[in-house]
């Protein structure tokens, strides 16, 4: 592996994350401050996404995954459904070792920290979760999973395909999204396969909890933001006015619109009732 620059290399020509995936950068505030502060909030952009994947991918991704090879959940799923889980299963325990690494490894490269605490998506999911019972859990993480498999592809995608991103960022994503194509075309057959089992009372839950479950994983991360800033900056009173600029703004909605389309297109694909969400 060659030795990347470090954000203080004059020679520095790479970003560590495409601008038009870093919320904060589109605020006017934030551009006026020039090259270095673009520079290190795209790294800790990156931080915060290889954070965010381990949490998914060795939380609800998991133990879905988990009930997903239990013969005795689903039983009567096909055989390819229920081995293909198997070889899933495998697969994200891999992805979330790899990015452990790789956080250590642009942690040292970027001069960086990676946010601190939880992604707000595991609030928002306990927030929905939290008073129900362990086969409702289990409900709403298949829903959220389901929506996860099918949207982190596209990300990925955007992410390995940027010309101006580190190449070993971008080799990253590609080793990622190459596995997670598959995953998601795994999903889209499994939700297929199972929304028509669904009763009327299960399909109507899975309908009003959909949007919810969208807004959880997409919505911006406030304080992942916040911490982005206070890192840049050092404590300063406009972080709130900018964080709520950017993420109460057209473009993080219409960023949460495009994202969603994949997911959204499945819920078409399945006949969903969905409402706009
Ligand atoms: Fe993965
Ligand atoms: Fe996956």
């Amino acid at each position: 592996m060659t030795e990347a620059p470090r954000l203080d290399d004059a020679t520095f020509q790479y970003s560590w994350y495409p601008d038009e995936l870093v919320p904060l950068l589109s605020h006017s505030e934030v551009k006026d401050e020039g090259v270095r502060v673009h520079d290190a909030l795209a790294a800790h952009q990156l931080l915060a996404y290889i954070r965010f994947t381990i949490a998914l991918e060795s939380g609800p991704v998991q133990r879905v995954m988990e009930r997903l090879c239990d013969p005795s959940y689903l039983p009567e799923r096909s055989y390819w459904l229920k081995t293909e889980a198997n070889a899933i299963a495998d697969e994200e325990r891999q992805h979330a070792h790899v990015h452990e690494h790789a956080l250590c490894r642009f942690e040292q490269e970027t001069g960086m920290q990676a946010p601190s605490g939880v992604p707000a998506f595991v609030r928002r999911l306990g927030a929905i979760t939290g008073n129900l019972s362990a086969s409702e859990v289990a409900f709403v993480e298949f829903l959220f999973v389901c929506i996860s498999e099918t949207l982190i592809t596209s990300d990925l995608r955007a992410l390995s395909r940027a010309p101006q991103v580190h190449p070993e960022v971008r080799s990253l994503a590609r080793n990622h999204a190459d596995d997670e194509s598959r995953h998601s075309a795994y999903f889209h057959r499994l939700f297929a396969d199972t929304w028509p089992r669904l009763d009327t009372q299960h399909q109507h839950h899975a309908t009003s909890l959909i949007p919810r479950l969208l807004r959880a994983y997409l919505s911006p991360d406030r304080d992942w933001m916040f911490d982005g800033i206070s890192r840049v900056w050092g404590a300063t009173d406009r972080a709130e006015s900018i964080v709520n600029a950017v993420c109460d703004g057209a473009c993080v909605r219409e960023r949460m619109l495009r994202a969603a389309r994949p997911t959204l297109r499945m819920l078409a694909t399945t006949s969903v009732p969905l409402e706009i969400w």
